[in-house]
């Protein structure tokens, strides 16, 4: 039976329970760390990737990202709160859908999480780099951009990188930290969200006033998008959700929350709506002060944000949202990393990925091999390749994943009833489906060079998987795990 490999959802729940995580984080810990995971390159960054793709339609483009994900955040509370351990949708899928699921949702996150981290990189260099040009200490811009990414320079001509020198550096010394023990921390998560929020308010509050209404026209002068396109409202969209990815970082800390019940929903979507309204915020102030057509100034430039500012006759200002997003972003990027090797490392407990991912460091007790590993693979993937096709990458394991959970929510409300939920997610039969579909939405709208990445990663995954892990799993040969078939 190929599917009938699971890992019962009562032994996760149990192993769980031994390790015995303090209980100790509420509903406002999870919002701030749920806004720390999710603000970062996308409205940073992705806004002028957006531009390019939409025009000043982006603002639907940001709306729909948003309901696709405030539908498979209700789905995730309900799966979060009921089995409140690390791993992730990996670990939901292998108690609900099976062994093969599950790893093709593990192999998939490997894209949402190590591409992410990457794409977070490079879009925390163009930051960097024009800070360090805006105080005279600006790099040979070859060393500014990976070979498939192209420069904007100063007097409009543009000239093509070679390799992201300081992206290939912050993924570096992040996974030093993470070696060394440097985890997310609830005080210094607060205050890089402190920063992010204030770098967005003081955005807001300069550029609001000075919205033009015709820089608004014309509002879609790319269309909706067709399927495969990667252009248009809904090309657009599915790029910008890479902007709303994270918010389901909030649920591998359920381990560690009092009355997950309550506060897992409310972390969960608390820090997606806050997100959302900031996003709409900035990106209306964007389009609206300085313009969104595709090709425009604002569509080409590396630091949108801090180029309106400059823009708009406040360039310190501009300066200062640069810096915070320098200062706050490598959290983000060190959250994705992170996320990374918990997977694999639950995928190499499993015995599904190589033991030696599991090993953990004798003095530092954090698991050294698989960070390195892993960080080594974010620093190439920053080095060599432009954000958008990094964020859209990633984005498309991460719709697969969010796809196949909220199918296992459904799933086991038809297998188990009766099972404890502490939190159900509301008129489940229209979320799920809704969810599913959104998900399907947005993928099919990635663009075919990125789908057929996607596609690529997923047949090496089942070489790899039915080659190597399948015969290795601990649940290999262990008869008593198996369903019955139906
Ligand atoms: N949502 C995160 C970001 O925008 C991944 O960087």
């Amino acid at each position: 039976m190929l599917f009938g490999r699971v890992k019962p959802l009562d032994q996760i729940l149990e192993a769980a329970e031994k390790k015995g995580l303090k209980r100790q984080l509420g509903a406002f810990d999870l919002t701030m760390l749920g806004i720390g995971a999710i603000i970062g390159t996308g409205i940073f960054v992705l806004t002028a990737v957006a531009a390019n793709k939409a025009g000043p339609g982006m603002m639907y483009s940001f709306v729909i990202a948003g309901i696709v994900c405030a539908l498979t955040a209700l789905i995730y509370a309900e799966i979060a709160a009921m089995v409140p351990v690390a791993g992730s949708a990996y670990t939901y899928s292998y108690a609900v859908l099976g062994e093969l699921i599950a790893w093709m949702v593990g192999w998939a996150l490997i894209l949402e999480y190590a591409v992410a981290a990457g794409a977070v990189a490079v879009g925390w260099s163009g930051y960097a780099n024009g800070f360090l040009r805006e105080i005279g200490f600006g790099l040979p811009v070859a060393l500014t951009a990976g070979p498939g990414d192209t420069i904007t320079l100063a007097d409009g001509t543009t000239a093509n990188g070679a390799f992201n020198l300081i992206a290939c550096l912050i993924s570096l010394l992040i996974t030093w930290l993470l070696v060394i023990g440097t985890s997310k921390s609830a005080k210094v998560t607060a205050v890089l969200v402190l920063v992010k929020i204030a770098a967005l308010i003081a955005f807001v509050a300069v550029a609001l006033p000075a919205v033009d209404g015709a820089n608004f026209e014309p509002m879609l002068p790319n269309g909706w998008g067709t399927p495969l396109s990667g252009t248009g409202v809904l090309g657009a969209a599915a790029s910008i959700f890479f902007a709303y990815v994270g918010f389901d970082a909030v649920s591998t800390a359920a381990e560690e929350t009092k009355d997950p019940n309550r506060n897992i929903p409310i972390g969960l979507i608390g820090s997606l709506a806050i997100c959302t309204v900031f996003y709409l915020l900035v990106s209306y102030a964007a389009i609206g002060t300085t313009g969104a057509q595709p090709g425009g100034a604002l569509s080409q430039s590396k630091e949108p944000l801090a180029f309106v500012l400059r823009n708009l006759g406040w360039p310190s200002l501009g300066n200062w949202v640069g810096i915070a997003a320098i200062v706050a972003l490598p959290s983000v990027i060190l959250m994705m990393i992170y996320g990374q090797t918990r997977i694999l490392f639950t995928m190499s407990r499993d015995g599904l990925m190589p033991k030696m991912f599991s090993d953990v460091h004798p003095r530092f007790f954090t698991p050294h091999k698989v960070t390195i590993v892993t960080g080594i693979a974010v620093s190439l993937f920053a080095a060599m390749f432009p954000v958008d096709a990094l964020a859209d990458i990633s984005n498309s394991g991460t719709l697969f994943a969010f796809f196949v959970v909220a199918a296992g929510v459904m799933l086991l409300r038809l297998r188990e009833p009766g099972r404890n939920r502490p939190f159900k997610t509301p008129l489940v039969w229209i979320v799920g489906p809704l969810a599913m579909a959104g998900c399907a939405l947005l993928f099919v709208s990635l663009g075919w060079y990125t789908i057929k990445l996607f596609l690529i990663w997923a047949v090496i995954g089942l070489i790899v998987y039915f080659a190597y892990a399948r015969s290795r799993s601990i649940l290999a040969g262990a008869s008593c795990l198996r369903r019955p078939p139906g």
